[in-house]
This record gives structure tokens, sequence and C-alpha cells, in this order.
């Protein structure tokens, strides 16, 4: 039984569930491409969204690369509202957050 409860802890920690970003139609829209369907990371060189450096990067850090861009990563300022920015800003946080 202890074991089984390892288990499915171990497979809940590494299945993150759909919801928040990955059910934003602005993220499905605009990042699922490069970053994956499940922010995973995918193609066209989109990292994973879900990582350490993700992680230790600060709100403002993140908004920049959305907003201004970063190598392939494309800019998005003048695409997405602010709001729309802040809001992907807080999804993907709380992808990091255990
Ligand atoms: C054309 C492919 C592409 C699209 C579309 C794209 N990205 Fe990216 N993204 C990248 C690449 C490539 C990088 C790595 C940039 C670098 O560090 O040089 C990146 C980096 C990032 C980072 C920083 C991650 C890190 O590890 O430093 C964030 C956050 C991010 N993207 C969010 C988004 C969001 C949110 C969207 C949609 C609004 C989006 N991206 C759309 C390709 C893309």
């Amino acid at each position: 039984m202890a074991v089984l409860l390892a288990v499915s802890a171990a497979s809940a920690q590494n299945s993150r569930p759909l919801t928040g970003l990955t059910s934003n139609p602005a993220y499905e829209k605009n990042c699922a491409k490069c970053h994956g369907k499940n922010a995973g990371g995918h193609r066209f060189g989109g990292p994973s969204l879900i990582s350490i450096k993700v992680a230790s990067a600060s709100d403002q850090d993140l908004r920049n690369v959305i907003t201004n861009g970063k190598g392939h990563m494309p800019k998005y300022e003048g695409k997405l509202t602010p709001e729309e920015i802040d809001a992907l800003i807080q999804e993907i946080r709380s992808l990091n957050t255990k």
C-alpha cells in the first residue's frame, strides 16, 4: 500500500494537470507551437517552461523575454496586452511551484 501511494505521488508530480497556462487560449495560440502543449518544450528550439531557470527568473525577467523576445523567441509587445502577458507569467509561475 505504501508503495502504491509513493508511485501515485510520483506520477502526480510528473504529469501536471492541464489547467492554467496550457488551457489559456493565448498560450495555445501563440506559444504552444514552440514550448509544447504541456509547456514541456517542443519544437523550433522552444525550451521547457518548467525548469530551474524559469523558476529562478523574476517576474520582470519573464516579462522581459515575452515582451521583447530573446534569440529565437519572438516578441509579443503589441501582439498581447500587458494583462495577457501578466496572466501568462502567473500561469508559468504556478507550473513551477511545487
Ligand atoms: C518561435 C518559437 C517560440 C514561440 C512562438 C514562443 N517562444 Fe518562448 N522561447 C523560444 C526560445 C527559442 C526561447 C529561448 C530563448 C533564449 O534563451 O535564447 C524561449 C524562451 C522563453 C522563456 C524564457 C525561458 C528560459 O528558459 O529562459 C519564456 C518565459 C518564454 N519563452 C515564454 C513564451 C511565451 C509565454 C510565449 C507565447 C506568448 C512564447 N514563449 C512563444 C521560442 C518561442
